[in-house]
């Protein structure tokens, strides 16, 4: 793993976008794509600058059980605000969290489809405080392709910032595996805040477990992991130059 400590979200978010725009303009074609509020740095350098989208493809990981693309809490409405309404992409992948309600299995099985169909060749990915990637919770299988996945209440809590109250907060998601997310050419890990900091020093220095989801990236050929000073706070020394 490649470990880059920029002093805050601002300059994280710019460094990601660097990796971005070098693999496109290298030939990347397809990025898996996540939301969460950590992104959203990486975002805003994307729409400023003049990076064509045209040939791109985006899948994303995951989206709420139940939820239309246009409700304002559903990954597709965050994604269509942040990204695509100012850079539109050829085409644009997200879990349909409706097909979900009626026919989960179905909804999965054609997700793992379109991303077989569509080798990715970067994932973005931010980091659950418990360690958890997109919503691959502790104890989900490395195993794993897309599926619909309990939230857990941790989560459950954690998200309901973005929604009303907490009843709102969808029960279950549609999310990509970790089976998925480790067929990605190249992988880049954002995190920020003092919050994240165990589960960061969790994924690089501990024991690859499936406890913490994030551990298997040790496994990843090529993982570049952008934090800044307060998620790398309980790093060992030798991690932080
Ligand atoms: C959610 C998302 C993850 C995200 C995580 C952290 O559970 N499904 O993809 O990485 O939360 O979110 P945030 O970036 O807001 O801290």
């Amino acid at each position: 793993m490649k470990i880059i400590v920029k002093e805050n979200d601002i300059e994280g978010g710019a460094a990601a976008f660097k990796i971005f725009e070098k693999g496109i303009k290298n030939g990347a074609k397809v990025l898996g794509l996540a939301t969460g509020s950590t992104p959203v740095t990486l975002y805003q350098n994307w729409v400023k600058s003049d990076l064509n989208c045209d040939n791109l493809t985006s899948i994303n990981l995951d989206e709420y059980v139940g939820l239309k693309p246009d409700n304002p809490q559903s990954y597709h409405y965050f994604m269509q605000k942040h990204l695509f309404d100012k850079k539109p992409f050829k085409k644009s992948y997200v879990p349909d969290g409706l097909e979900a309600t009626k026919d989960p299995q179905a909804a999965a099985d054609h997700y793992n489809q379109i991303i077989k169909d569509n080798p990715i060749d970067i994932q973005l990915l931010g980091i659950g405080r418990n360690g958890h990637i997109a919503f691959n919770e502790p104890g989900s299988s490395f195993d794993t392709v897309t599926r619909e996945v309990k939230l857990t209440d941790n989560t459950i809590k954690a998200n309901s910032r973005f929604f009303d109250n907490i009843d709102e907060v969808p029960k279950s998601a549609i999310c990509m595996g970790i089976a998925n997310i480790m067929s990605a050419k190249k992988v880049v890990l954002m995190a920020f805040g003092k919050n994240k900091a165990h589960a960061i020093k969790e994924m690089i220095e501990g024991p690859v477990t499936e406890q913490v989801p994030a551990s298997i990236l040790q496994k990843h050929l090529d993982v570049v992991v952008i934090i800044d000073k307060a998620a790398a706070s309980e790093l060992d020394d030798k991690y932080k130059k």
